[in-house]
């Protein structure tokens, strides 16, 4: 006799020919992040390539998608990847006040973030926008030619805001001039055109305001940035800086000394020269610059 059971014996008598082993039940835990980043806490082993640690080493700058090495004073992109995959979600919106080259909007577009990058200088605004193509230029990258300490920057920033649908940006980087290591332009709104280094912690503060102003509570900003040696003692701009960033009411959350070789160009006889000035100066030959995370509370 044959009594319609829903399948029960049936799969009963399955179990039987093809026991279920312990092995092959694989219990999927539900996906869990943070507020600030897609990285799956419940696979954190599957990220062994996202640092955790405060030294930083890259042997060589990253030259590929996108990337080019033809701005001096870039930071290398590297740096850009790791910030983004530890505070940063897809579609986020990264705002860069000192946006150079671009190499923050390039690698926003490489892992699908969005940017918004003010640079002072309209010549290298322009050139950087034919980096990205005309499509990208509408909905993934806006280029802002302003002083970032003013005013109408941090308007502009806002209007472009608006227009990507945001009240705020989701994460923040800082990679000023150090002081006057670099000239980058004659402007004097150009923060290496300053002429004291006091001038340049006060610009910089006004620059790190409108960065705080325009960054979502909660989400993290970053600073990029080396010391300078001026009449025989070091200026310790990173430290200053990131006193400038605490007062205005940034948490820090880390600081890291990133190995500067890779992006160094002083090779050969330049780099025994300065060997030499160190010997004889009582100084020693900067090789490391600083990446400093904050958070906005
Ligand atoms: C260290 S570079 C940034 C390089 C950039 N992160 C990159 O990877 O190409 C600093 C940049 O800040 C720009 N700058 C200096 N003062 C500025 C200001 N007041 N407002 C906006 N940009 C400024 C300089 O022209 C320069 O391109």
């Amino acid at each position: 006799m044959c009594i319609f059971n829903g399948g029960r014996d049936l799969a009963r008598t399955n179990t039987k020919l093809n026991p279920v082993k312990k092995t092959d039940l694989q219990v999927v835990k539900p996906v869990k992040t943070t507020k600030y980043s897609d990285i799956n806490l419940n696979a954190w082993k599957d990220y062994p390539h996202v640092k955790t640690d405060t030294l930083w080493e890259f042997p060589s700058r990253l030259k590929e998608h996108g990337h080019t090495n033809e701005y001096h004073g870039n930071y290398i992109p590297q740096i850009a990847q790791q910030l983004y995959e530890r505070f940063t979600k897809k579609n986020d919106v990264v705002l860069d006040l000192f946006f150079g080259s671009g190499t923050s909007g390039i690698e926003a577009v490489n892992m699908q973030r969005r940017c918004i990058g003010v640079e002072l200088k309209e010549d290298l605004a322009e050139k950087v926008s034919e980096k990205f193509t005309p499509k990208q230029l509408v909905t993934d990258v806006n280029i802002i030619c302003a002083d970032s300490a003013s005013n109408l920057a941090k308007e502009k920033v806002k209007a472009r805001l608006d227009i990507m649908g945001e009240d705020f940006a989701q994460f923040l980087i800082l990679h000023p001039p150090y002081d006057d290591i670099i000239k980058f332009s004659d402007k004097k709104e150009d923060l290496s055109n300053c002429s004291s280094t006091d001038e340049f912690y006060n610009l910089f503060e006004k620059v790190a305001q409108n960065g705080y102003d325009l960054l979502e509570k909660g989400r993290f900003a970053a600073l990029i940035i080396g010391d300078s040696y001026k009449n025989s003692e070091v200026q310790p701009l990173g430290f200053e800086c990131m006193a400038r960033m605490q007062k205005l009411g940034f948490a820090l959350k880390a600081i890291i000394v990133k190995d500067m070789q890779g992006n160094e160009r002083a090779k050969g006889k330049t780099a025994n020269l300065w060997r030499y000035r160190a010997l004889a100066g009582g100084f020693y030959i900067f090789k490391h610059e600083y990446v400093m995370v904050f958070q906005k509370r």
